[in-house]
């Protein structure tokens, strides 16, 4: 009996002490600075009626001294005029990197081309973060399954096709700018 009754009274205290505080017994601390009020609006372009149309207004780019090699190719893309910034700001010099990596796995990259240790990690994910596969032991474009394809017509477009299905993966033609 006399246990019971220790128990009986030690238990409030037990659930006093876990019992969330509110509210917190301190000022609570914002998560974002009240300054991201001033920042520009990030209204996704589709649903706002007073962005610039990137079909119209944007020059897109133009690919050049474009290097094939059995594994892929790399090129210049070269902004064809004035940027729109319509998706952010137009970079005018940029890199085009096709690796046909293995059987299944191509890897397209379109960075900057005039990139410095000060900006490279703004534009190019580092390897730290996510695991980044090279070209497998004997891949190629020939023994692929999966197709580059790409035009500067009437700018650079391009889509990546699986060959054994046809099925499109990824695709901007039809989109003169991207
Ligand atoms: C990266 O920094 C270099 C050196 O300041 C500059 O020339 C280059 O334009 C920058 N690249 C981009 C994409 O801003």
């Amino acid at each position: 009996m006399r246990a019971s009754r220790t128990l009986a009274m030690a238990l409030p205290a037990i659930v006093a002490g876990q019992k969330p505080q509110y509210p917190p017994p301190f000022p609570p601390t914002p998560v974002l600075p009240s300054s991201i009020n001033y920042a520009p609006s990030v209204t996704p372009n589709i649903m706002d009626t007073t962005a610039p149309n990137a079909q119209v207004l944007c020059p897109g780019y133009t690919a050049s001294d474009v290097q094939e090699t059995t594994t892929g190719l790399t090129a210049d893309l070269t902004l064809g005029g004035q940027g729109c910034n319509a998706h952010g700001n137009d970079v005018k010099y940029l890199t085009l990197s096709v690796q046909y990596q293995s059987q299944e796995r191509l890897a397209v990259r379109i960075y900057p081309k005039h990139l410095q240790p000060s900006n490279q990690s703004l534009y190019i994910l580092s390897p730290s973060f996510t695991p980044q596969p090279g070209i497998g032991y004997g891949a190629s474009k020939a023994s692929s399954d999966l197709t580059f394809t790409w035009t500067n017509s009437p700018s650079f477009q391009f889509k990546v096709v699986r060959a054994s299905s046809g099925e499109i993966i990824f695709d901007t033609y039809g989109q003169n700018r991207i």
